[in-house]
């Protein structure tokens, strides 16, 4: 197929300007909903990647900030030079990928293709140069136009009819590039007859965070849902934004009951304002935050000796290490409570609960990932009730206050100082927060 770089040199100014652009056509999806999708699926490392179909960097630039050594090729030279300018550091060849591949000193751990397969004729061809360079384990990314989007756009069209069609990709600019249309599945077995499997399929779509977020809080300053009781369509719509795209939007939000359509106009409903008091604003994203969770601190009299309920955790992460039983505190719940629920369902156990102590520790990986961040709330049970009972999440333990440390073989690192604050309890409640590495997760 000929004239394939010629082609997309003639779209690449548009192209690249449009990328610019959030608020308009499918850039905004690409931004905010393909791409996150993508992110979501990067492996955790990758030292070196190969960036096919990379187009005017965007995305390679996203990819070199996550990893070290990140190659784009693209057979589009207006396309490079406009990635060259983005993405500096990266290193950028021109090639035809319907070719072989070029030969590397390496292999690549990751090779995303980006809205590329559809314009690769020999996509048999295509797979097996990416078994050729992919280091054993790796990961394929390919991002595609959803093929059910062409069927139907045609007359006469059916999606299992698989051919070649003229593709306007310029918005406007009148020029065509070819397309090929497949069915999902031809896409999943070229590639695994090429020695790869399909581990995981997304089909992005708008979310509440991006529904949230996108359209109305940066629609308009001041005018925007976020700050008003009701707002008019007309000042809710952007000059800027095409009237379908925005009424999309606004369709996409009502369906998904986070805004309402009354006389007055639109205004969030109880899940819509639920959902905007969780944003992040900035990362576009509802805010993830520390771990709430309840410590079940058990100690008891037994012949004149004290004894205290050690656990062995039998559930990841940290499965195998020591120390008292935890549980998590359920949206709504009374802290105290969930303390009680969790000592009854996990040790079968009934108390009365007092806090005395509450951390906030943040459990880091030696590669400075962030693995866990946690709040807790540490409970001392007296003498709880009951017929202590091992569940298949962990084995108790009542063991004699002197043998502890010779009990705890991989105490979690945290549990020495509680049970020193635990020791010392007089009735005042400490507080304490930290941050530490661990190898095992
Ligand atoms: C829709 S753009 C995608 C660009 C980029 N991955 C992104 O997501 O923004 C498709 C890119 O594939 C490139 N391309 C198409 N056929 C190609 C081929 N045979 N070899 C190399 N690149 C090709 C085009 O030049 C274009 O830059």
């Amino acid at each position: 197929m000929g004239f394939i770089s010629e082609h997309w040199d003639l779209l690449a100014d548009r192209y690249h300007k449009n990328s610019q652009e959030d608020c308009t056509g499918g850039f905004a999806y690409e931004k905010y909903i393909n791409t996150p999708s993508l992110f979501s699926m990067f492996p955790k490392k990758a030292s070196n990647v190969l960036d096919l179909g990379c187009g005017n960097g965007i995305f390679t630039l996203e990819l070199a900030k996550h990893f070290p050594n990140v190659i784009g090729i693209d057979t589009s030279k207006k396309m490079l030079k406009e990635a060259k300018k983005i993405a500096k550091g990266v290193s950028f060849i021109q090639y035809d990928l319907e070719k072989p591949f070029p030969e590397f000193d390496y292999k690549f751990d990751l090779i995303t293709a980006k809205l590329l397969l559809m314009y690769i004729e020999n996509l048999d061809g295509f797979a097996k140069e990416c078994s050729k360079v992919i280091e054993k384990g790796g990961i394929v990314l390919v991002s595609i136009r959803h093929p059910f989007r062409r069927y139907g756009e045609e007359e006469g069209m059916s999606y299992f009819y698989e051919k070649t069609v003229m593709h306007n990709i310029g918005g406007g600019s009148g020029t065509e590039v070819f397309f090929m249309h497949r069915t999902l599945e031809t896409y999943i077995n070229t590639f695994r007859v090429n020695g790869f499997y399909c581990d995981l399929i997304e089909e992005p779509r708008v979310r509440a965070s991006f529904m949230i977020e996108y359209p109305i809080s940066e629609w308009r300053d001041g005018q925007d849902l976020l700050y008003k009781e009701y707002i008019k369509y007309s000042d809710l719509k952007p000059k800027e934004m095409e009237g379908s795209q925005f009424t999309f939007h606004l369709e996409a939000l009502i369906k998904e009951s986070l805004i309402k359509k009354s006389s007055q106009g639109y205004s969030l409903t109880a899940k819509g304002k639920e959902v905007s008091n969780r944003m992040d604003y900035g990362d576009i994203d509802i805010k993830t935050q520390a771990k709430i969770s309840a410590v079940l601190c058990c100690i008891r009299e037994e012949d004149g000796v004290t004894q205290y309920l050690l656990y062995t955790r039998k559930k990841n992460p940290f499965w195998g290490y020591q120390g008292f039983p935890t549980g998590k505190v359920k949206r709504g719940e009374d802290i105290s409570e969930a303390a009680t629920r969790e000592l009854l369902e996990e040790a079968n156990l009934d108390g009365i609960p007092e806090l005395f102590a509450i951390r906030h520790y943040r459990i880091y990986s030696n590669e400075d990932l962030l693995l866990e961040d946690k709040i807790f709330f540490a409970f001392r049970f007296k003498n709880p009730k009951g017929k202590l009972t091992s569940g298949k999440e962990g084995d108790f333990k009542w063991v004699n206050r002197n043998s502890v440390y010779e009990y705890l073989k991989r105490p979690v690192k945290e549990v020495p100082e509680i049970i020193k604050a635990l020791e010392k309890f007089s009735g005042e409640i400490t507080f304490l927060e930290g941050s530490y590495t661990t190898e095992e997760f």
